[in-house]
This record gives C-alpha cells, structure tokens and sequence, in this order.
C-alpha cells in the first residue's frame, strides 16, 4: 500500500480507537446501513470498528488500487500470478453457470465444460454400478479422496456441510496425512475390492498423496493375489500432470484433467470436486456451481459498497492495517461448516501470506493475519474466555445458517441465540461498574478485585454471515465470497495470491533428511539440532 494510503488508515483509527462499538451500536440504523444481502447471504459488518467515513476512505483505496480492472483481468484469464506466468481462471469452472457474458477464453470454457461432462458420465456410471466401461469393478460401496491441501480441503468441506444432500450412494472418506494411522485404519476398515481410489494431486508430485497411493495399490493388490492391474482398476486419478497419472498405470479414460490455471487451493469446483459430485450427485455439483457463479456476477456487477467481497476485504485490511490486529478468527456457528476455518487458512493464508510484492520489493504494511477458529457452540467452552478477555482482540467472522436440515427446533434457536449473544458481548463488554453492581458480599477492596476480572472490556469486532440455508447453491456462494475477498486483499497489498513459494524449503529438506532418517547416515552439512533429533529417534526407532 502507499505511504499516504496507511496514512490514511492511521488517521481514522485514531479518530475511532476511542469510540466504543457500543457508542457506534447505539445508533438504530446501525444494522441497516451496515449489512448487505447477495442472494443467500447476509453480511453484518454493523459490529466493526467502523464509520462511514473510515469505510469511504477503505472504498477509495480500493478504487485507487484498481479493483475493478484487476477482477475483470482475472475472469478474462490474463497473466495474473506473475511468478508462474499463469492466468487464474477458477471462475472459468463455474462460468457456464453465470449469467453475465463469459470472459475467459472460449477454449478454456469448451475443455472445461467438456471435463465436467466426463465427469458426469462416470459419476452416473458409478452411480449404476455399471462402470465397467472404464474399468472400474462392480460393487463399489466405498470412495476414498487421497490428496492433500486444496485437493482436500474444500471437497472435505463441502462433503461435510452438505451431509442432508447425500444420496447414499457411496461413503466418502478422506486421506490427505502421510501418517500411517489413518492410512492403516482405512485399511483396516474397507473391503478393497469395494473401495475406489480417487488420487487428487494437481502436481503429481506430492509425497503424501504418491507415498499413500503406494500403500493402498498394495493393499488392494493383495486381495487380487498380487495382480496389479486388477489393482489400477480401483483407480481413478484428477491431476494437471496426466503423464504421470498414466505412467502411475491409470488409463487415460480414469484421469480426469484440471489445469495450470487453477490453483488448488481454488480448485474444488474443478474435477477436484470429484468425491463431491459421488457424494450428493452431479445435480447438485451443479447446483454448488451455479452458487458460485451467483457470487462471481455479484463481484462483477456491484459497486464496491454493496460488493460483499470487497466488503469483506476491506474489513480484513482495516483491521490488519488500521487497527494492528495480528489473528483473525473464523467460528461457523453450524457443525456442517466445522471445516471452513481449516479450508480458509489455505486459502487465505497460503495465498496472502507474502511479505514482498509481486515486483520483489519490501512490503509497507503487514499482510496476512493468522486464521484460525473453530466450531461454535463449542470454542466458547474452549478458547473464548481468551477472545473475550485476554490481552490481544481477535477480530472474527461469526457465521450462522438461518433454515436447519433439521426439526429440532429448540437446539437450533440455542445455537443461533449463542451466535448472537457472542457478538454481542464482543461489541459491547460488561463495564466495571456494572460488574460492581453485580457483586454485593465482601469489603470494598475484595469487591473491585472481583470486578475487575469480571469486566469485559468489549470494543472487540466481529463481522457475522448469515446463510438463509446450508445448500449446494449457498456454500458456492459463501467459498467464492472467500475466494474474491482474497483476490481484493491481495490487490490491496500488492502481492501475488496465487503462487506459494514459502511451502518449498521443507518439502526440499523433508526429502534429504528421510535417508539420513532411514539409513543414520547424518551428513555433515546438517544443522545439530536436527542430527541430535535424528539420532534421537533411531535410537528409540
Ligand atoms: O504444499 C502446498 C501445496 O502445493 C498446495 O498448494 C496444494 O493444494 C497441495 O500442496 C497439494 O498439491 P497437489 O494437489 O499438487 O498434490
């Protein structure tokens, strides 16, 4: 950012750090004029630290940015990650679902739709339990997704929030750790002449996903008496390698490809989306596409002061770079939605955690916050105590699902009422007079002591996304509203979002010290805090 735009941050942080929320909640338009609606989704920013004035001095840096220009450079296709010389064309995957002109490159629109087509024909093959045309045995019960990072994270998620959307068709489980408990338990647990492998990796190269699809091609070999091509039949690969698939002996026919233009941590609506599609059915994978696709012509077409991306990124820059908070905390009050702080520490973390421009040079402000958070009702009885009173203030997103999938009416007000308590009490706190007024018993040194822990000191922002219902159309949505809030940020920043440069140095290290780590033979160029760990463990190994 430039000088004079902090400037401007750190001007009207100053004018509002001495006005409380609850002075700014006082008002009774608050909510009104600070929310905004985009199809399923209701964005609540009434609870930031915010006033027209500082949020029009947000809108202008934007504008100054460019970010307009630069979200239709990204439909469009240009070259925006620099450092790979890749366009960023995730919103391609949900265009034939749009209802504006398309503006990526027919050609990557034809081979898009023309995977989505491949797709849906082995999804319904599947489905029919006839996909002998592919090679794949009859009696397939089981579907693992074996891949890690975005090749697991956002179908995970998405699996798990649309769980009253599954047909039943096939159970889906998940294995992106090298750890060899998971991997040893599904074993275990499945029948591998039942079980279809999907191996997710947009490289293929990612020592997990290979190390593990290793293991269970062994596994399932065993119950074919050792016949491997019986085992590559339970195979099915989605990779932007698709030679290395094949050399792996999938056939062309079971590799579904994705592209150099997606990023994986962008690419669940890609034939990533694979398990997804197996588990709630192609219709709704469309359906999933199509919320998507709502948001992505939201992000086109409204001005920034109802663009509930640009909204929300504009919330993230003002907290970081105004108000100097450092975390920023994500706590879905629905249990299907227990996933999305993990998929969006990827997404955000991995994509904005930059400290030099795309141009190479030092940043002015800092960038990403960390992202962490977990499910409500339940990280009040774990971690809120610090969020309400210890020393840092965490700004969160409290996200709540209006419509439940289910009739329990009782449990879904308390979860909701909880929801709404929290922002509350972050926003507005308990002052110490009124924690006074509460305690009665004791002098009045044992009384202002008692106080002063229980006051809250509020002042604490949150921003709450309403969801009318948890559908395949409202979580596309809320993903792509995810996805362009980090395209805004990263404009507003100055830096790439869609390389991931930092994540190399130890996959580097990783593969010299496993046969240092195997054979205990310790080069000499290793650090000694690592050769005394490794002579640690094969002592006891
Ligand atoms: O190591 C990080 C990363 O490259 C992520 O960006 C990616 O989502 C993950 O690994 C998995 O990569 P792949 O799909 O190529 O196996």
């Amino acid at each position: 950012m430039l000088a004079g735009q902090l400037e401007t941050l750190a001007r009207h942080a100053a004018r509002l750090t001495p006005i409380h929320l609850r002075e700014l909640l006082a008002a009774p338009q608050r909510h009104a004029g600070f929310s905004r609606r985009a199809g399923p989704l209701l964005l609540d920013f009434s609870k930031q630290k915010l006033d027209e004035a500082a949020l029009d001095a947000l809108g202008a840096i934007a504008a100054e940015c460019g970010w307009e220009q630069r979200r239709d450079a990204m439909f469009r296709g240009d070259i925006l990650n620099a450092s790979e010389q890749r366009p960023v064309l995730h919103t391609a995957l949900r265009a034939g679902e749009s209802r504006l002109p398309p503006l990526a490159p027919a050609a990557v629109r034809e081979e898009i739709a023309a995977t989505l087509q491949r797709m849906g024909d082995l999804v319904d093959a599947l489905e029919r339990g006839d996909a002998s045309a592919y090679g794949i045995p009859a009696g397939i019960t089981d579907v693992i997704n074996l891949g890690i990072g975005g090749s697991d994270l956002g179908p995970r998620l998405a699996v798990e929030a649309l769980s009253s959307f599954h047909t039943g068709r096939f159970r889906c489980h998940f294995l992106p750790n090298v750890d060899g408990h998971q991997t040893a338990a599904l074993m275990r647990s499945l029948d591998p002449r039942r079980t279809l492998v999907l191996l997710v990796s947009k490289s293929f190269t990612t020592q997990e996903t290979l190390l593990n699809g290793r293991v269970l091609r062994q596994w399932i070999a065993q119950a074919y008496a050792g016949d491997e091509a019986a085992a590559a039949a339970h195979f099915v690969a989605v990779s932007a390698n698709v030679d290395a698939a094949r050399a792996l002996g999938i056939p062309e026919q079971r590799v579904l490809p994705m592209w150099d233009f997606v990023g994986g941590r962008y690419s669940v609506w890609s034939a990533v989306g694979l398990v997804l599609a197996l588990a709630i059915g192609m219709p709704n994978f469309r359906a999933f596409l199509r919320g998507a696709a709502a948001m992505d012509d939201h992000f086109r077409s409204a001005a920034w002061r109802d663009n509930l991306p640009v909204l929300l990124a504009l919330i993230g820059v003002w907290n970081r770079n105004g108000l100097g908070h450092a975390a920023h905390g994500v706590i879905p009050y629905s249990d299907g939605l227990a996933e999305l702080p993990a998929f969006l520490q990827q997404l955000e973390m991995e994509s904005l955690g930059k400290r030099v421009s795309a141009e190479g040079g030092a940043l002015r402000q800092a960038t990403v916050p960390v992202v962490w958070g977990s499910v409500g009702t339940n990280a009040q009885h774990a971690f809120f105590q610090a969020l309400h009173q210890g020393s840092d203030v965490v700004p969160l997103d409290l996200l709540g699902v209006v419509r439940p999938s289910h009739t329990l009416k009782d449990n879904h007000d308390a979860l909701l009422a909880n929801l709404l308590a929290q922002g509350a009490a972050f926003a507005l706190g308990k002052t110490t007079q009124q924690a006074l007024a509460e305690s009665r018993e004791g002098s009045e040194a044992e009384r202002a002591a008692l106080a002063a822990q229980r006051t809250f000191p509020g002042d604490r922002p949150s921003t709450t996304v309403l969801l009318d219902a948890l559908t395949p159309e409202s979580l596309g949505a809320l993903i792509a509203l995810y996805e362009h809030k980090v395209l805004v940020q990263a404009l507003l920043w100055d830096i790439n979002a869609f390389d991931q440069w930092g994540v190399e140095l130890g996959k580097t290290l990783a593969k010299s010290i496993l046969p240092a780590l195997t054979s205990g033979d310790v080069p000499p160029s290793f650090d000694a805090s690592t050769t005394g760990l490794i002579r640690e463990i094969r002592a006891l190994g």
